[in-house]
């Protein structure tokens, strides 16, 4: 079903995109169309007028975004260009800006850092190009035409409602961790978790045992950005799994006895929960520790099977992947996507769709990542 949805979606782009340009399709398609039937004619592969960009090839997760594009790019005989930044903002831009010298008419990106990329969402609405922002939102520009994303805030809150879950008793050490300062999300994922850990913290369940500015600012249940950026500004892992391990190792070393036995982590996503979860495993008086996550990826996954990280937040890309080929219809077309909502991003408040995220442990890993034909329960051992 899903597959033929893409198909029609995409048959209607490719037909818009060349009644615009006037020009038969450039490119061949990487694989055969699929067809949906006889009396349906597969569409005719080309060149999609979209260009994509994505923040890094060393996170597991934006593979996966890219493996997800290519699919359903590829079910329907087409493609698009995929260029990703490497974690550099000057890669970005120059990637944004050949894409537009390419002549694409929109621009999905994942900014590496969301202020910084509102020079490129300028220029982009300087040539003409619709721009969709995807999972991370620009920021402090109105050239910014929709923003597709997960619920960020959720995120957080799951991450911090199971370790509040597994919780008994007071005084329970809490290590705190948080995504790049340059990243908004990182941003709404901590608000999501402090909403729902700061009154464990302020009734005695948890102790803060990692961030002096946490700790001052314990008994607030709702914090201003600012007071956020002071946290995380001590708690960063700037999304890089060594930036995740020394700190870790760093906060160890610092850390009295009362700081250790059983431990609590917040760690704000899969690839440093397990950066973090293996300094925590080889500490002597580390009893045991919980630890979150969040994507979902295949290695996080088999760490949950192994017991050596206790949760992730699943974000099916595939849902985001959908939400972004919709949006880029619909502004092909001249037309509104539909939008739930709306992200203030600092200069405009921008049109949105939010997709849902769920918790997975090891209980349902089998219902939410197999069954749901996500992974193959081959990818895994033990499972
Ligand atoms: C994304 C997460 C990802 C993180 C690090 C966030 O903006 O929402 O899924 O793990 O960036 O790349």
């Amino acid at each position: 079903m899903r597959t033929r949805g893409v198909l029609t979606l995409l048959a209607l782009l490719a037909s818009l995109i060349l009644a615009a340009c006037g020009q038969a399709p450039a490119a061949a398609p990487t694989t055969a169309p699929a067809t949906g039937g006889e009396a349906t004619p597969a569409p005719a592969p080309g060149t999609l007028a979209v260009g994509i960009v994505l923040p890094t090839r060393d996170e597991p997760r934006w593979i996966q975004d890219e493996t997800r594009f290519k699919e359903a790019l590829t079910a329907a005989g087409y493609t698009a260009e995929i260029l990703f930044s490497q974690g550099d903002s000057a890669r970005e831009q120059a990637n944004v800006e050949s894409l537009i010298t390419k002549g694409i008419k929109v621009l999905i990106i994942t900014p590496q850092d969301g202020t910084a990329a509102a020079a490129s969402a300028n220029a982009a609405r300087a040539a003409g190009v619709k721009v969709i922002s995807y999972d991370r939102l620009i920021r402090e520009t109105d050239a910014v035409d929709y923003y597709v994303t997960f619920d960020s805030i959720a995120v957080g809150a799951q991450q911090a409602q199971f370790l509040v879950d597994n919780a008994t008793g007071s005084g329970n050490p809490l290590y705190l961790y948080a995504g790049a300062a340059s990243d908004n999300n990182a941003f709404i994922f901590f608000e999501g978790a402090w909403r729902v850990l700061q009154p464990k913290i302020a009734d005695g369940t948890f102790v803060i045992a990692n961030s002096s500015e946490a700790v001052a600012l314990q008994d607030k249940a709702e914090l201003t950005r600012d007071e956020q950026a002071r946290i995380i500004g001590q708690i960063t892992t700037n999304w890089d799994f060594n930036t995740a391990k020394t700190l870790a190792e760093s906060n160890l070393t610092a850390a009295g006895p009362e700081a250790k036995g059983d431990v609590f982590i917040l760690a704000p996503n899969d690839g440093t929960a397990r950066a973090i979860a293996d300094v925590f495993a080889i500490d002597p008086d580390i009893t045991s520790y919980l630890v979150t996550g969040q994507d979902a990826e295949k290695a996080s996954v088999q760490y949950i099977i192994d017991g050596k990280q206790s949760m992730t937040v699943f974000k099916d890309v595939r849902t985001l992947v959908q939400a972004a080929i919709d949006a880029s219809i619909a502004l092909l077309e001249g037309n509104t996507p539909d939008s739930s909502g709306a992200y203030d991003n600092g200069a405009i408040e921008v049109p949105a769709v939010q997709a849902p995220v769920v918790t997975v442990t090891r209980d349902n890993i089998q219902a939410e990542l197999i069954d749901s034909g996500y992974y193959q329960a081959s990818d895994f051992t033990g499972l």
